[in-house]
């Protein structure tokens, strides 16, 4: 089949790679023309595990533009994937998304099918129907097909998901979707056919329910530490239970990213403009909002005053494995550092020059590009993502190479029982002296 898609971020180029590989014949627009024009190199301009890899197999079956007529009047199913970020309140900004309804109702030549997989609030499906209908000569059969993939795991979440979501107003719509999926049927991959209402709310419901599992764990690791429990062992010890599951139950200094922290403040927003107040997403949030505190506060109550110490960072994207630093925590930790005059050095083998763009504005803050040279004279540590290298690391890097090994494990990397010879502060386990 014939299918365009709009936005080639995370989910836009991924989709349209694998789409690719499932034999369909893709063109992916984005308005940004040093992205493109990488792209039509033959470069993914993401990160992302076996993406390059898959996209230099399928790309005779791939096209790219920045040309929306070049996009559109070609192909009657657009994908549309581009970013809705946090506006007011919480509330989607959709200037991007209806950027785009503009374009498509400008250049359609035919009828056509319109598959949204950016996360949009509910409404959003019969909202476009209206608006295309309103401003072109066609009819649009509107799909809400919301994604599920997360960073650092993208092509093998979207290779093998746990479900797909379609959202679908007539038998054609469905029986479309269906056909473009032909593959993941044949595979017994579940597939629910719904609403455009209900597709629409599964993704704000499910991304709120995995923050809430989180929220909920650090809540439990805040009265280990009072009560002496270990929070490690309560999470297994609960994850066991099928009905509860192993997943998102990592205590540590919170979520952040560019999904959980908007998506659950949209939807907070959402219930609050409907006047259904969303009780426990507004704790989930309140929750996350304060845990970066938690570790902080062991860092001030360690230490009499911050002025003039080598603080080493480890870890500054919103998580292990990911080149990202919007919403990371490492954002709010280091600020609080430098306000308290500390001197920063920090190191990320895949978020570091990010980071650097992001903190451009402030001094005193040094970008290691090793772990040992982040290390070296350290007065205390500070872990903030659980990327594999940090995991791995033997307690002897910190005796040897900081002034004192003074750890505070924002993600609780290593067990306290191995930490003998260091000071180790963690989160929801008592503290090793
Ligand atoms: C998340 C969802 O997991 C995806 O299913 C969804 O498609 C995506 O948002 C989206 O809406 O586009 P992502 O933001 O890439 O994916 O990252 P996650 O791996 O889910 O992690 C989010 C944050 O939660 C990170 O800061 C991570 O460190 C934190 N986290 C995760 C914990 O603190 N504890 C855990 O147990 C798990």
């Amino acid at each position: 089949m014939n299918i365009t898609v709009v936005g080639l971020g995370y989910v836009g180029l991924v989709n349209s790679v694998i789409l690719a590989s499932y034999f369909h014949n893709v063109i992916g627009l984005d308005f940004d023309k040093t992205k493109v024009a990488t792209l039509k190199q033959g470069t993914a301009t993401i990160q992302e595990p076996n993406l390059q890899s898959l996209m230099n197999d399928a790309s005779p079956r791939l096209r790219f533009t920045t040309n929306y007529k070049d996009a559109i009047r070609p192909n009657k199913i657009i994908y549309i994937a581009v970013d809705t970020p946090e506006g007011r309140d919480g509330k989607p900004n959709m200037t991007n998304f209806n950027l785009v309804l503009e374009e498509i109702a400008k250049n359609a030549i035919q009828d056509s099918y319109i598959v949204i997989r950016s996360t949009v609030p509910v409404g959003t499906n019969k909202y476009a129907k209206k608006y295309l209908e309103e401003n072109s000569d066609y009819k649009f059969d509107v799909i809400s097909h919301p994604e599920f993939l997360s960073q650092g795991s993208a092509v093998d979440d979207m290779l093998n998901p746990s479900r797909l979501i379609l959202g679908v107003s007539t038998k054609a719509a469905e029986d479309l979707m269906l056909q473009i999926y032909s593959n993941y049927q044949k595979r017994r991959i579940p597939i629910l056919i719904t609403t455009p209402e209900t597709a629409e709310l599964i993704k704000y419901a499910a991304n709120n329910y995995l923050a809430m599992k989180i929220s909920y764990i650090n809540e439990m690791a805040r009265l280990c530490e009072i009560v002496g429990a270990d929070i490690e062992e309560v999470s297994v010890g609960i994850g066991l239970d099928p009905r509860i599951g192993t997943q998102y139950l990592k205590a540590g200094v919170g979520y952040g990213g560019t999904c959980f922290p908007k998506d659950t403040r949209a939807l907070s927003w959402l219930g609050s403009s409907h006047e259904v107040p969303l009780e426990l997403v507004q704790a989930t949030i309140k929750i996350n909002n304060s845990q970066p505190d938690i570790l902080i506060k062991k860092i001030n109550s360690h230490f009499k005053s911050l002025s003039n110490l080598n603080i080493a960072v480890l870890g500054v994207a919103f998580k292990g494995g990911s080149e990202d630093v919007r919403n990371s925590i490492a954002t709010y930790v280091v600020k609080h550092l430098l306000d308290k005059n500390a001197r920063v050095r920090v190191y990320d083998s895949l978020a570091i020059e990010n980071f650097q763009k992001e903190m451009q504005r402030h001094s005193r803050i040094d970008y290691s590009t090793s772990i040992l040279e982040t290390l070296d004279n350290a007065d205390a540590v500070i872990i903030l993502t659980d990327a594999k290298e940090l995991k791995e690391l033997d307690k002897s890097c910190f005796i040897d190479n900081m002034k004192k090994p003074i750890i505070f494990d924002g993600r609780n990397l290593y067990r306290p029982q191995n930490m003998e010879g260091t000071t180790y502060y963690s989160i929801g386990r008592q503290t090793v002296k």
